[in-house]
């Protein structure tokens, strides 16, 4: 994309990514895509704030051209290092050898251990700041918001808040990159909660700390380093962010998240009776197959719903594994206080109930009782399924 001017003299200079299928490796967004946001301040000195990963390095580098020349660039500013932001630096370094990298001590640490970066390199310090020329930044420290050595980076007089990761969504952007030309406003929330629990959850104590260190910061426009520019509304995704914060400590909304697996079909014909039960009680109810959805999608439901129904049969004396998965990543995000119940179907002496019980006690969980049967269930069977199911949407309709 060409560069926009988000304000004059200041550019969004980012990297749209429709190629990657798994962010981190991990996260799929094959489908939905995910913007490298950075930004050039144009005046007497010209800094970049934040990079992009290394892809398609040629066009970040005529992006840049199109506004200033590169041998111009005075700094870059690197508020984090994980390297969807820093990708480029090395060839950036390159191109630009006197270009002036400012960051943190510990960014300083990372450069090297990263890049092999030890020169021209600004350390700065909370609340620092730099002048440019008529504009002057600040930085503030935000360590793991998401590494250690994160900052966010404030533009002052203009009121920007260059956030990083905080504030982000995945999402490629779709032409518009501001929050007032979002068309679809449902898919970017949606967006931003999962990439949130995926990447930020397990910092939200931070999260909270930083918005709280910048409550009184007169902001107008907040620049993320992911997802949508936010100058109509910027008040909207900081909220956001501390209501998904919030869920780290807190009991969760009412409703249940049914996960569940089958080889042959028994615990799926249980499932139905199940989830008849949740319904019949009208608490909002989120099914996953875990053999087809993979977690990524299934933890921004674990992570904000109360009531956790898990149905698997035994497998080997133990859970079926693609529940077990799933069951292991929300110890991995720390998701806790939360109230389960697990159902399923075994052959012999089962097991998977054993192992379900071992994961509620590392998860700090709250465990109702479960609901076993042998091979397939009878009519009887789906008929305590279903009351099993209503009893436990009571259960969490009741729990304070
Ligand atoms: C590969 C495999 C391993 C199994 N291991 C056990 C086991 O260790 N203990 C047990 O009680 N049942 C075991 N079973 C039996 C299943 O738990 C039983 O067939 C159950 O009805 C499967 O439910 P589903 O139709 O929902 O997959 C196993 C079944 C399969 C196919
Ligand atoms: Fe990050
Ligand atoms: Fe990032």
């Amino acid at each position: 994309m060409p560069p926009i001017e988000i304000r004059p003299g200041v550019h969004w200079i980012g990297v749209n990514d429709r190629t990657t299928d798994l962010f981190e490796g991990l996260w799929p967004i094959t489908q939905e895509g995910v913007s490298y946001n950075a930004y050039l301040i144009n005046d007497e000195k010209k800094a970049i704030v934040d990079l992009s990963k290394s892809l398609k390095t040629d066009d970040f580098l005529d992006q840049i051209h199109q506004i200033v020349d590169l041998s111009e660039l005075n700094y870059v500013i690197v508020n984090h290092m994980e390297p969807d932001h820093s990708g480029v630096l090395r060839t950036l370094r390159r191109v630009v050898p006197g270009v002036t990298i400012v960051g943190t001590q510990k960014t300083k640490e990372m450069l090297e251990g990263f890049y092999g970066i030890t020169d021209h390199i600004q350390v700065v310090e909370d609340g620092d700041t730099l002048a440019l020329g008529d504009r002057t930044v600040r930085f503030f420290s935000t360590p793991f918001v998401h590494w250690p050595e994160t900052m966010m980076t404030y533009l002052e007089g203009e009121g920007i808040l260059f956030s990083c990761d905080a504030f982000g969504g995945y999402g490629a952007l779709r032409g518009g990159i501001f929050d007032d030309q979002c068309t679809d406003f449902g898919f970017y929330e949606k967006e931003a909660l999962r990439y949130y629990v995926n990447i930020v959850a397990v910092f939200s104590r931070p999260v909270l700390k930083a918005i709280d260190k910048l409550k009184d910061l007169p902001v107008s426009i907040i620049a993320p380093s992911h997802g949508l520019v936010w100058r109509e509304n910027p008040g909207r995704i900081v909220e956001l962010y501390q209501e998904w914060a919030g869920y780290a400590g807190g009991p969760g909304e009412i409703g249940v998240t049914l996960l569940y697996g089958t080889m042959y079909g028994n615990t799926e014909e249980m499932m139905n009776a199940v989830a008849q039960g949740v319904s019949d009680e009208g608490v909002p109810l989120d099914i996953f197959d875990a053999r087809h959805t993979h977690v990524s999608y299934i933890l921004p439901s674990l992570w904000t719903r109360r009531g956790v129904i898990v149905g698997a049969p035994t497998y080997e004396g133990a859970l079926f594994p693609p529940v077990a998965q799933v069951l292991s990543m929300a110890g991995t995000k720390r998701i806790r206080n939360r109230i389960a119940t697990h159902f399923g179907s075994y052959g012999w002496s089962g097991g998977a109930q054993r192992e379900f019980e071992s994961f509620v006690d590392e998860l700090k969980w709250e465990m109702t009782e479960p609901f076993e049967f042998r091979g397939g269930p009878t009519d009887d069977d789906l008929r305590r399924g279903e009351a099993f199911g209503a009893a436990f949407a009571r259960r969490i309709r009741e729990a304070v």
